[in-house]
């Protein structure tokens, strides 16, 4: 027993408002350790901030979401989208579990291929392929995914001059309750254009049409959207045997399933209220059965989940640097990671816990980044307990589209581990230094 720590008095001020109807003390644990891993010995090893992913999880996340589809469906894919985050690291684990990739740039399509992917399990997205990205594509025999009909004249010219005949799916877009539309990508459903995009690549003679893709949108919450979807894409496919004898050999129902993160606007938790992926698969598996194919015909189908599989396994483990009172009386810190890192700050509640045990009476606190940019806030209102310069925190469920949309602004970008299944932990990537930054950098001779 030592001596108590001493612990200063706080005067909170109540602000009378909306509470939470669970009271407003929320409770809160430590997270000392991530696998296993003590949290200040991986920023003694590589420094803070610092981006830390989990295997266990990641792999786990993975499987989950296979078996909730293979237990309804007979031939499930699952394509890792790229730009969800294409740290080698991430892909190769997820590659290793079976996920081929679903990329949308040349850049991701040659990641993939580095990684190890035959083209034939490259699915290519997006609406813009230049020719010799798609000449790359129908050499390797990769699907690519046609989005407007400049791409169908485009993809028929490279076709011709390689004297290929490629397998290609068209993306559609539609209509659906629960989905902001995404009409800007794909052929549009409901006005005919979908079936007008069939019609053309089959009179162009160089194509042939053998897929179906739709992606509706990224953190839908409502499972009924993807049923709407997956009947209408049935539907579709219906249309597509009864008028050209075309049976589809997949229909791809894109990615967008939430993780658990809560979104700025939403009241509940996301750990309460996200639905499992079994929530989902039993939705696409209630529209699907819209699907006629005769046996031996059925089409495979593809998932191209990203956000629902990454993030809960990426963490950033960041330092207090201040404790700072503001005008208004409010208490804030200034953390050394910024919204230059976690650009899904601007969409989300993140979860935000100490990495050390704490004591304390918890205040509303505001947690700013590094950054001389009024911008750079990470959360505005969290009820957090004191803490001091040094102390360590981290920000759970961050590993989609962070370590992807990411800037190198006003200062380098951290480095980032994963811990594997077995607690061992080994860098995905670097931490860059101002030498990284220069690398890049010329200085005109005249200036130099
Ligand atoms: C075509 C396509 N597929 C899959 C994804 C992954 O979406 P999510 O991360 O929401 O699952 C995206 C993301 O925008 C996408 O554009």
């Amino acid at each position: 027993m030592g001596v108590p720590k001493y612990e200063r008095p706080t005067l909170v001020r109540h602000v009378s408002g909306m509470m939470n109807k669970f009271s407003r003390v929320q409770a809160m644990r430590p997270l000392t350790h991530i696998d296993g891993v003590a949290v200040p010995n991986l920023v003694a090893r590589f420094g803070s901030p610092l981006f830390v992913f989990s295997e266990r999880t990641l792999v786990a996340r993975y499987r989950e979401l296979s078996d909730a589809f293979s237990l309804r469906f007979p031939r499930v894919r699952i394509a890792w989208s790229y730009k969800t985050n294409y740290l080698d690291g991430i892909c190769r684990a997820l590659h290793r579990e079976g996920a081929w990739a679903e990329v949308v740039s040349a850049m991701e399509y040659e990641k993939a291929r580095r990684n190890g992917i035959a083209g034939e399990r490259i699915l290519f997205n997006g609406p813009y392929k230049p020719d010799s990205a798609l000449e790359r594509a129908f050499s390797d025999g990769a699907r690519v995914h046609l989005d407007h009909f400049d791409e169908v004249m485009a993809a028929e010219g490279v076709a011709r001059r390689l004297g290929v005949r490629p397998k290609v799916a068209i993306r559609l877009n539609m209509a659906v309750t629960g989905a902001p539309p995404w009409s800007r990508f794909g052929f549009n459903l409901e006005n005919g254009q979908a079936i007008e995009a069939v019609r053309r690549i089959r009179a162009g003679d160089a194509l042939d049409v053998a897929a179906l893709h739709c992606h509706l949108g990224t953190f839908i919450q409502d499972v009924s959207a993807y049923r709407e979807q997956a009947a209408k894409l049935a539907e579709f496919a219906n249309v597509l045997a009864r008028e050209f004898g075309t049976f589809v050999e997949y229909v791809d129902i894109g990615g967008g399933f939430a993780s658990r993160n809560t979104l700025h606007a939403q009241y509940l938790p996301g750990e309460q209220v996200t639905p499992s992926f079994a929530q989902y698969a039993e939705a696409v598996a209630d529209g699907m059965a819209a699907l006629k194919a005769p046996s031996g015909r059925e089409p495979a189908l593809v998932l191209e989940t990203g956000r629902a599989l990454v993030d809960e396994a990426g963490s950033l483990v960041t330092t207090v640097h201040a404790n700072k009172r503001l005008p208004d009386g409010r208490r804030s810190l200034v953390v050394d990671a910024g919204a230059n890192l976690l650009f899904t700050s601007f969409w989300y509640k993140h979860d935000i816990v100490p990495a050390q045990e704490f004591s304390g009476t918890p205040e509303p606190t505001v947690v700013y980044g590094p950054l001389c940019m009024n911008i750079d806030v990470i959360r505005d209102n969290l009820l957090f307990p004191p803490m001091a310069t040094g102390d360590l925190l981290v920000i759970r469920n961050v590993g989609a589209y962070n370590v992807t949309q990411w800037m190198q602004f006003i200062t380098e970008r951290p480095g980032v581990v994963m811990v594997s299944r077995t607690g061992d932990v080994a860098p995905l990537r670097r931490r860059e230094t101002v030498e990284t930054l220069l690398a890049q950098e010329e200085v005109p001779p005249w200036l130099s």
